[in-house]
């Protein structure tokens, strides 16, 4: 028995003062891709652990939320993609409810980035070319998982796996028919920085004409 408390979520310790930057509307870029870039660039250069990992939450036609971690693949101004099993749970819901929300936690630099927009499926012939460029055993293992699908083992997973090593031993890997990508495109970007006495600067882009964006200043 470890007779040790376990932490508090509050401890004294995590009470900090947040003064490692500002947000000022009339220093902020006219559209929002233009400050994301900047603060990928400078999560990147701060050595975040996995800068484009981030929260997609998403919600089917029951709206009832799930959300978990991926990897942001690209981004332009176009907007956000990721790539995911066609089968999971967040496609289904994608497909009920074609709407999300995504958080980056750069928390290092006192900062988060939600950004919420309708979500498009990538053609085939984009999915493919990112497919491509993928280390071979991450095309392998696409195929081997069915995503969300329950399992009964893990040894069924790595029986699986290995089955595909050898199938897919010579020659190029196939896409999977049941993978593919996704864009969220943005209708709204907040910029979140952490500020003294909780006086947060919270910049929100927001689409605004054909092309145009409106910026605005949110409570803390
Ligand atoms: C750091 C990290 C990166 C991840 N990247 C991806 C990803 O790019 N694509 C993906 O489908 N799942 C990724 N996952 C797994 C998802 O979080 C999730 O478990 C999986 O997609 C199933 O989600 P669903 O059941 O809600 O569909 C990642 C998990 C972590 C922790």
């Amino acid at each position: 028995m470890n007779a040790t408390p376990p932490p508090s979520p509050d401890v004294a310790a995590m009470r900090r003062q947040y003064n490692l930057g500002v947000l000022r509307e009339e220093a902020m870029p006219a559209d929002p891709i233009t400050q994301f870039t900047a603060w990928f660039r400078d999560a990147v250069s701060a050595q975040i652990l996995e800068p484009n990992a981030m929260s997609l939450a998403t919600a089917g036609a029951d709206g009832r939320p799930l959300v978990r971690t991926l990897l942001l693949k690209n981004y332009d101004a176009q907007g956000f993609v990721f790539y995911t099993n066609l089968a999971s749970r967040k496609a289904r819901q994608l497909k009920e409810n074609p709407h999300a929300a995504l958080l980056f936690p750069w928390l290092l630099l006192e900062r988060q980035v939600v950004i919420t927009g309708a979500v498009e499926r990538l053609s085939m012939a984009d999915t493919v070319k990112y497919f491509v460029t993928r280390p071979r055993d991450s095309q392998i293992a696409a195929w081997a998982s069915r995503q969300s699908a329950p399992l009964s083992s893990r040894q069924v997973l790595e029986l699986e796996w290995e089955a595909l090593k050898r199938k897919f031993a010579a020659g190029e890997v196939p896409l999977p028919d049941f993978w593919g990508g996704f864009r969220v495109v943005p209708e709204s970007v907040e910029f979140w920085q952490g500020g003294p006495n909780r006086l947060h600067d919270r910049i929100q882009y927001t689409r605004h004409g054909a092309g145009g964006w409106k910026i605005g200043r949110l409570a803390p």
